[in-house]
């Protein structure tokens, strides 16, 4: 199957002499070598990273991540971590357990001790103000990593991934494995002659990530809702009914469960269900195979979408349990807050390749916009594995 790869949003040049100065961390924390560099750049990278070091003297780099729940947020703490520290930063990695209070003690700590920057990857988006606020008075950039910071004009910084395209695909993956499409995202010349049955979850409500894969995701099923080739039988298809509250397995295991009870007891097919995470997916799978579907795809399994190729769901592809995931590069990620944070620290302003989008209800934020790629069984090898994100190992255990 062919990898559906959306518009890419151009990596700058800088970006990719960022990623053969820091070398690349795999998922794993591996050092898995970047595909992007060439020895030229990599070695007059190395000696450019050489006179940084320098530059970075005693500066200290303060990084608040939301969790080691999810194996994501590690990839991405290591890789900021690592590829800070190659350029001679100190750097204060935090994670908050999801726990706001905690997120927010620990960024009170960073500013108190003088930390020179600030990178945040937020648990609620809008619970950082007072944070952002005294940074600000002390002139310490802050920004914002994979999740907007809202209702605070002190976010100078966005990096992301086209959070409405992540929908678009998740949307696409799905319409892909009911067989709506081909794997090129054009129309299926045999599509399903009968109303499909899917339900569809939503992330957490206070990650503003949640609401632009919902809507990604929902304008590209509208066509399919509207002239009844998809129904969703539960009915529920508003954001806030479908939202799982701090992205949680559990939860979302508990909804499907009810789902199952409530509407599809009487025998009524499910066919497929949009998840906008891979531990919701899994979740998902776990209470559809409870309740006696498949274990495969291939036994009648519903087709479950992701987000993250976290490892255990990309063993569960492999394995033709999960249908898909949307593959989203922590390391290049990392490479550009990287990036940002040097040009914070030499006094410049990063240049943004996105200045309309998003709005934190305050002010657009100047924005860098990664792309990210569907992942099916055929893709794991090619997108995950060849490019040192995980090894072949790794994809046959699930760890
Ligand atoms: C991220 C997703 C991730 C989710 C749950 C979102 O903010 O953009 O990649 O799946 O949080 O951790």
């Amino acid at each position: 199957m062919r990898t559906k790869r959306f518009a890419a949003i151009a990596l700058g040049a800088a970006l990719a002499v960022t990623l053969a100065a820091c070398g690349g961390e795999g998922a794993s924390g591996g050092d898995g070598n970047e595909s992007t560099s060439s020895s030229s750049a990599a070695q007059s990278s190395g000696e450019q990273a050489a006179g940084d070091a320098t530059a970075a003297g005693d500066k200290t780099v303060g990084v608040a991540m939301p969790t080691e729940t999810s194996e994501r947020w590690i990839a991405d703490g290591n890789a900021v971590k690592s590829q800070l520290e190659k350029l001679g930063y100190k750097v204060d990695l935090q994670y908050a357990n999801d726990d706001i209070p905690t997120q927010s003690q620990q960024i009170d700590q960073m500013i108190t001790q003088g930390v020179s920057l600030l990178i945040i990857a937020s648990i609620d988006g809008t619970a950082l103000s007072s944070q952002l606020d005294a940074a600000a008075a002390k002139k310490i950039p802050v920004i914002a990593y994979d999740r907007l910071i809202n209702g605070n004009p002190n976010v100078d910084f966005y990096v992301t991934f086209d959070n409405y395209k992540v929908g678009v695909q998740q949307a696409t993956a799905l319409l892909v494995g009911l067989g709506f499409l081909n794997a090129d995202g054009s129309d299926a010349s045999n599509p399903p002659s009968d109303p499909v049955n899917i339900e569809v979850f939503a992330g957490s409500p206070d990650d503003n990530n949640a609401g632009f894969f919902f809507n990604g995701a929902m304008d590209t099923l509208k066509p399919y809702l509207d002239d009844g080739r998809i129904v969703v039988p539960s009915g529920q298809t508003d954001f806030d009914t479908v939202a799982t509250l701090r992205w949680s397995q559990e939860a979302a295991q508990t909804r499907m469960e009810n789902l199952l009870t409530s509407t599809y007891s009487g025998g009524t097919k499910l066919q497929g269900v949009l998840s906008p995470f891979d531990g919701i997916s899994r979740g998902i799978i776990t209470a559809l195979q409870g309740a006696g579907f498949g274990p495969k795809l291939t036994d009648g399994l519903p087709v479950v979408t992701g987000q993250d190729a976290e490892i255990a769901s990309v063993t569960l592809i492999n394995q033709d349990v999960q249908q898909s995931t949307i593959f989203k590069d922590t390391r290049k990620l990392a490479a550009q807050a990287v990036s940002a944070a040097q040009d914070f620290l030499a006094g410049k302003a990063p240049e943004p390749n996105d200045t309309t989008t998003y709005n934190n209800g305050v002010k657009v934020v100047p924005s860098f916009l990664l792309e990210s790629d569907i992942v099916y069984k055929d893709d794991i090898k090619s997108l995950l594995v060849d490019s040192g994100y995980y090894t072949a190992e790794q994809v046959e255990k699930g760890q």
